[in-house]
């Protein structure tokens, strides 16, 4: 029986994993999220209230459940956020990270037979983009506060010793439970399904995500507890501007309410890469990764939507 915990399951990433884990055989599931279960399916898993800046509780939960692997989707995940909230960023993205670190080391220290994998979610923005798509072993260069949080988190695991895993992702779509958690394809939809005007960037190119793709992914790295940087994102790169007139085409809705807008217009209070999207190779080959195309992931949230009527 391997014991799985997983972080920040309330969010987008972390209610997938959970769905992913929850009954597979051969596994305890431990979910934690900040505050209340906002999942709807509650049973298959265990639920405990953990905010990751406290590292007593950590502590606590880690010696009480003795997981096998952490997956820490945790994170402040607002590029433009982290720009003012600096001080939340270094908590949850760097300290916390660390916090991690600390306790797998204490409980090794205690019980050297056991191992405990630690697999931490990062992002694409690592890099400058100036060079997409990227491999692995590319030099990151983060441009902003959000992406220089991250890529310090990964510093703090590359070099902590432990067993480890860094799955560096990119825009994640798809819908959570609550519907509470927006992302650029409901972004979209539903400002074109009020008529509303949306502006958006068109000279940024990223592969969209399938929020279930990527968990599949992290489960797997988690079961083979395979090692070392994975890139995993959807296939296909495109504009921004592409992926949002898709949106439109796939739920018809009108695209004359889409208007184009470079970065230098827009001005978004955080710099971001121009090209990332990712070569997968690595994660297709040891990972079993096998992504839906952009059109295939919008029907899967087009069903999920369906079925939250
Ligand atoms: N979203 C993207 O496009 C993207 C792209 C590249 C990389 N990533 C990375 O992928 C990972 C998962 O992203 P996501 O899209 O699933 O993010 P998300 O939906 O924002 O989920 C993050 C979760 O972290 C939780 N959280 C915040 N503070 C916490 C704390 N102190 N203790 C415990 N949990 C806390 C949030 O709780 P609440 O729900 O209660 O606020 C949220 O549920 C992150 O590491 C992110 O950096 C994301």
């Amino acid at each position: 029986m391997k014991t799985i915990l997983v972080t920040g399951s309330n969010g987008l990433l972390g209610q997938k994993i959970i769905y992913a884990l929850r009954n597979k055989a051969g596994v305890r599931c431990i979910a934690t999220a900040i505050g209340p279960n906002r999942m709807t399916v509650k049973d298959g898993y265990v639920y405990e209230p953990l905010d990751i800046t406290d590292k007593e509780h950590i502590q606590k939960i880690v010696s009480e459940y003795k997981p096998d692997v952490i997956i820490n989707t945790a994170a402040l995940t607002n590029v433009d956020a982290c720009e003012t909230k600096k001080s939340e960023a270094i908590q949850l993205n760097v300290e916390a990270v660390q916090s991690f670190i600390d306790i797998i080391r204490e409980e090794e220290k205690k019980n050297p037979q056991k191992k405990i994998h630690f697999i931490h979610i990062s992002t694409d923005f690592v890099f400058d983009g100036e060079n997409g798509p990227y491999v692995e072993t590319d030099e990151p260069n983060p441009l902003s506060f959000y992406a220089q949080s991250k890529y310090d988190g990964e510093l703090l695991v590359q070099k902590s010793g432990i067993d480890w895993t860094i799955i560096r992702t990119i825009i994640i779509y798809g819908v959570v439970d609550d519907n509470s958690r927006s992302n650029v394809v409901l972004w979209a939809k539903n400002a074109l399904e009020k008529k509303q005007t949306i502006t958006v960037i068109n000279d940024q190119y990223r592969s969209p995500t399938l929020a279930e793709d990527l968990a599949d992914a992290c489960v797997s790295a988690a079961m083979k507890g395979v090692k070392g940087i994975y890139h995993v994102s959807g296939r296909e790169t495109m504009c921004i501007l592409d992926m949002v007139k898709i949106v439109a085409d796939f739920f018809h809705l009108d695209p004359s309410f889409i208007k184009p807008v470079s970065s230098e217009e827009l001005k978004q209070p955080a710099k971001r890469p121009p090209v990332t999207g990712f070569i997968i190779t690595k994660a297709i080959r040891d990972l079993g990764f096998h992504p839906h195309t952009f059109m295939e992931g919008l029907s899967v949230v087009k069903d999920k939507l369906e079925k939250m009527k």
